[in-house]
């Protein structure tokens, strides 16, 4: 059964989705901009002036225009399809939105013009993307106001490598997400209950350029993928995984409407990521390993559990909140701790976006 209970009925509480401070929620973040402004890509130049000539010529300036099937009646959904769907565009739309204003403001704040024509760039693409989900919010008038949100969600501080590597992370993720579900789609036409699947191939390739920036940004500072920075780099790796993956267990309706079960989109989707990744980060996690399947598992209990927790509200709750944090620390932990795989960096940084 689905575990989100909160229905979703105007755009008062598409903010407040939007907003949401839980840990599997997307965030919105600043940073040292002196810091990004010293950006040096000169090792990497070739490679960058051929991705800036690709953002420049902008393949999909003219992709987010929505056709007639939008006009014609959606489907209607049932309850439980319905709650997950709102849930899985308002949370799409707040991490599109969240690389908007990230890009946005490090591209005021920096005068390095190699970072600030890149900025500018995928803060235009972030912005048709999260208006075009925002869209589809408005037709079932549960859109998010989005000058709000910027207003008024909060801000997480990270020191700009953390930024690069959980921002190069979500955008390869964000690619492999929307592709395992376009591909899923192709195969299985009868099961599109929604117009927007149809946008995801052109979309993703979008995702996927903007990953190949930090990864430029990343490989042109080897000290970052290296020494105890290894350390972070398998934490943020879990750290995405693990979120990703409690996350899309709260929306079984949603994943069986697209003929998924929720652990195989995931794996496919931590597969994809893995491969990609062995273009930057000097390591890949051991994702068949039967301790992080368990680990992944009893993860998503014990997110269930502090979610219902959570909804029950009072003292006791806040306790036992406390205690069930405590507890997925120590799974996060031990999964941690299960060895890494090396992996040996390419020459050649760049990938096409081929899956
Ligand atoms: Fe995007
Ligand atoms: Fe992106």
């Amino acid at each position: 059964m689905s575990t989100l209970m909160d229905d979703i009925k105007t755009t008062k509480d598409a903010l407040d989705k939007a907003r949401d401070e839980s840990i599997i929620s997307p965030r919105f973040y600043s940073t040292d901009y002196a810091a990004v402004d010293r950006i040096d890509i000169t090792p990497v130049r070739a490679e960058w002036d051929a991705m800036m000539q690709e953002f420049r010529d902008d393949p999909n300036g003219e992709h987010f225009q929505r056709d007639d099937a939008f006009r014609a009646r959606v489907a209607d959904l049932e309850p439980e399809l319905r709650a997950e769907f709102y849930d899985f565009l308002i949370s799409s739309a707040t991490s599109e939105f969240s690389g908007c204003v990230l890009y946005n403001e490090i591209k005021r704040r920096v005068n390095n013009p190699d970072i600030k024509e890149l900025m500018g760039y995928m803060a235009r693409d972030e912005s048709r993307h999260a208006g075009f989900i925002n869209q589809s919010l408005k037709d079932f008038g549960v859109n998010i106001d989005l000058g709000d949100l910027k207003r008024t969600k909060k801000y997480t501080y990270f020191k700009p490598k953390y930024i690069f590597y959980a921002t190069y992370l979500s955008e390869k993720i964000g690619y492999a997400r929307y592709i395992t579900i376009f591909r899923q789609l192709q195969r299985h036409p009868e099961l599109q209950f929604h117009p927007i699947y149809s946008w995801f191939e052109q979309w993703c390739n979008d995702e996927f350029r903007h990953g190949e920036a930090f990864a430029l940004i990343l490989r042109a500072n080897p000290h970052l993928l290296q020494g105890h920075n290894r350390l972070w780099i398998k934490f943020f790796l879990l750290a995405v995984y693990a979120t990703m993956y409690v996350r899309d267990h709260t929306r079984p309706a949603l994943h069986k409407a697209l003929g998924f079960d929720p652990t195989g989109y995931d794996y496919e989707v931590f597969r994809i990521t893995s491969e990609i990744t062995r273009q930057t980060f000097p390591l890949t996690l051991d994702i068949d390993h039967p301790r992080f399947r368990q680990g992944m598992e009893t993860l998503r209990e014990l997110g269930a559990a502090s979610e219902l927790a959570r909804k029950q509200g009072g003292v006791l709750s806040s306790v036992k909140r406390l205690w069930l944090g405590a507890k997925a620390s120590v799974v996060f932990a031990s999964v941690y701790l299960i060895p890494s795989k090396a992996n040996a960096l390419p020459e050649r940084v760049r990938l096409a976006p081929v899956w």
